[in-house]
Formats: structure tokens, sequence, C-alpha cells
């Protein structure tokens, strides 16, 4: 089936089964192997993306979900000449990074949070990630990448 929608800013159309899951139309499909298959199952949120600005889960999204709707992965978010954006930057800066499997969907759940609460305290940061598993990094400097991302934005908005 011929599924439409807007992927990282694009309108794309797409000839695939219905019957696959996002993850799968992203990777082997659209050749967009940012996002992570972990557990497939729903439970590790290396897959994560934004849907609609909302966090979810691509392997637990049918293909055909997206018709429509506005996609983002972690392609989509760096500056408009492929270099990091501030919050991909911060993640480095604050050693949130080992291994980076959890990374794409770690920093889109940043984005996620930051987009509706652009000023989350510690504990909302922590409860926005909590369906993303790191199994390298203890949370906390992915905490402080997020946090220090608020606290520049906030600024820079006020300035
Ligand atoms: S791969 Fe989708 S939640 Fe783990
Ligand atoms: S950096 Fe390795 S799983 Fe998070």
């Amino acid at each position: 089936m011929l599924i439409n929608f807007t992927l990282n800013h694009k309108s794309v159309t797409i000839d695939a089964p219905p019957d696959i899951t996002l993850l799968t139309l992203l990777r082997d499909y659209l050749g967009l192997t940012g996002t992570k298959e972990g557990c497939a199952i729903g439970e590790c949120g290396a897959c994560a993306v934004m849907l609609d600005g909302r966090l979810v889960n691509s392997c637990l999204t049918l293909a055909p979900q997206v018709s429509g709707r506005e996609l983002v992965t972690i392609e989509g978010i760096s500056q408009p000449d492929g270099r990091p954006n501030d919050l991909q930057e911060n993640f480095i800066e604050y050693g949130a990074v080992q291994c980076g499997y959890c990374i794409p969907g770690m920093v889109l759940a940043g984005e996620a949070l930051l987009k509706r609460n652009p000023n989350p305290t510690r504990q909302q940061i922590r409860r926005a990630i909590s369906g993303n598993l790191c199994r390298c990094t203890g949370y906390q400097q992915i905490v402080d990448a997020i946090e220090a991302t608020a606290k520049d934005r906030t600024a820079h908005a006020k300035s």
C-alpha cells in the first residue's frame, strides 16, 4: 500500500506492506538506521520517534499509522548543515553517550519533553526518559544534558 506522510519535514510517499512496523519501514524501506531496535516489544525505547510531537515506540506502531501525520526521527533534528543540534551537543558535552545504542531514543525523548515543557524539573526529566533504558551511563549525565539544554534554550528565548 502507499503510505503518505511527513518525514523529517519533507513529504514522502512509500509503497510498503501494511503489516510491517514503523521501525521496519524506517530502517529497511527508508534507510533511516538511526532508529534502533532493542527489545522489539515496547520496553526499551531504543526505537523511539516523534509522531505529531509525541514520543512513540516505532516497534509497536504499524507503518500505516503514520499516514497523514508528521514523523521526526533522529535524522530530522540536526542543524540544516547536518551538525548535531544543541541537545545532541550537550549529550556529548556532559558525557551522556557511551555505547550510543539508546541515544537516538533518549535524545528524542528529551526533545519531546522540551517541546511540551521547556523548563522541566530534574524529576520531570527522569519521568520523561523513564521508558528509555540505558545500560551504560547510569542516566545522571543524560538528565544533566537535557537540563542544560532546557536552561540554554530558555535563556536564549529571553534574550
Ligand atoms: S525496540 Fe521498541 S521499545 Fe525496545
Ligand atoms: S549509552 Fe549504552 S545503552 Fe545508553
